[in-house]
């Protein structure tokens, strides 16, 4: 049966990485059919809106999607597409595997991570206001029902994956409501999972313990601001963000991307490393129950790294984006089925 999968491919080094994620996911031989849709500032040029309809009823209708980064505009200009894609579709659970690969040279060997961030609420909430000139407020929003929803992914996760140790990320010694109540969901929840080993971590302390011994960590659960920037600085620790992949999962859809942004200073000069992304739909292929093609392709990248293969300049190699996707290709189109 065919796979029809949405495609944003997004902007800046999106529709690069996209079309070299294509290659690799066709290379496999399963059925699939891309629904392309545009989302992001050119789209507004010529519809007025970020985030055309069509997008989400793609979505919604094929309830997987791959997408490029979108970029948003700094202290001003519209919301960004990515949270609202996440608020509209209630993609609640953003999961960030932060894995070493072969000969990358981590700064750690065999760190292995999994950042689960509540998606849709904390300062990305958008409740911010000008209460006078000169003095701003952001709301931190954090309510029971989603601290509860996420610390059981996490938990469910843990169990699911053979994982032994879930630690909640929190600054509920300053933050003692909000973060506080994400602290007391999370041992709600806690016991219900005698089988995962709780543990509690301010989010300073974690990030001094993510560069000094990232390998202490298992599976973190946190909410959206600390989940967003611990997962850059995870990035950092295993060869940067064109290594690292993300899902954003909800109950009705799941929206597959790079923890990377737009890169604005390398878009069209094939720099952009594709691995995030095909490392995203690594997970996509997964979740789409195509457990086969998904190792042949994570199984790909590891021996490509391993014997000297291929490497996209961010990596110290020469390769371009997209004779790096093709070596990877033609890997995953030899390999066992
Ligand atoms: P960025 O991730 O785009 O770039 C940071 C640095 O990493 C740059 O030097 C860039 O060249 C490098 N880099 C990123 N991805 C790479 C790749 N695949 N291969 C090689 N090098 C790579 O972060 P920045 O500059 O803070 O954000 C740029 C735009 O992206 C902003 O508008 C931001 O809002 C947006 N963004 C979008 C995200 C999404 O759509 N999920 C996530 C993060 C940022």
């Amino acid at each position: 049966m065919a796979h029809t999968i949405t495609l944003v491919p997004g902007d800046g080094i999106g529709p690069e990485v996209a079309d070299a994620t294509r290659l690799v996911v066709e290379a496999t031989g399963i059925d699939v059919v891309w629904e392309v849709h545009h989302a992001g500032a050119e789209v507004a040029e010529k519809r007025g809106t970020t985030l055309p309809p069509e997008v989400i009823e793609s979505i919604r209708r094929n309830k997987v999607a791959l997408k490029g980064p979108i970029g948003t505009p700094i202290g001003k200009g519209f919301k960004s597409v990515n949270v609202t894609l996440r608020q509209t579709l209630d993609l609640y659970a953003n999961v960030r595997p932060i894995k070493s690969l072969p000969a990358l040279e981590p700064r750690f060997e065999g760190t292995d991570i999994v950042i689960v961030r509540e998606n849709t609420e904390g300062l990305y909430a958008g409740l911010e206001l000008m209460i006078m000139p000169g003095i701003a407020q952001s709301i931190k929003l954090i309510t029971e029902p989603a601290c509860t929803r996420i610390c059981e992914y996490a938990f469910a996760y843990a169990e699911r994956m053979g994982r032994h140790r879930v630690t909640v990320i929190h600054k509920a010694n300053i933050m003692k409501l909000s973060d506080g109540l994400l602290l007391e969901c999370f041992r709600r929840v806690a016991q219900r999972h005698p089988r995962i080993e709780p543990f509690e971590m301010i989010v300073d302390a974690c990030a001094m313990q993510m560069v000094r011994d990232a390998n202490k960590l298992d599976v973190i659960v946190t909410e959206n601001l600390y989940g967003d920037i611990l997962s850059d600085l995870g990035a950092g620790l295993v060869g940067g963000l064109g290594i690292v992949p993300g899902s954003n999962i909800g109950e009705q859809a799941a929206v597959f991307e790079a923890v990377h942004g737009t890169a604005p200073d390398i878009v069209g000069k094939g720099l952009a490393n594709p691995t995030a992304l095909i490392q995203s739909a690594v997970m996509m292929l997964h979740h789409m129950n195509e457990p086969r093609a998904a190792d042949r392709v994570a199984r790909a990248i590891v021996e490509n790294f391993r014997s000297g293969g291929p490497r996209t300049p961010d990596l110290g190699g020469s390769a371009s984006t997209m004779e790096f996707a093709g070596a990877l290709a033609r890997r995953v189109a030899v390999s066992p089925a």
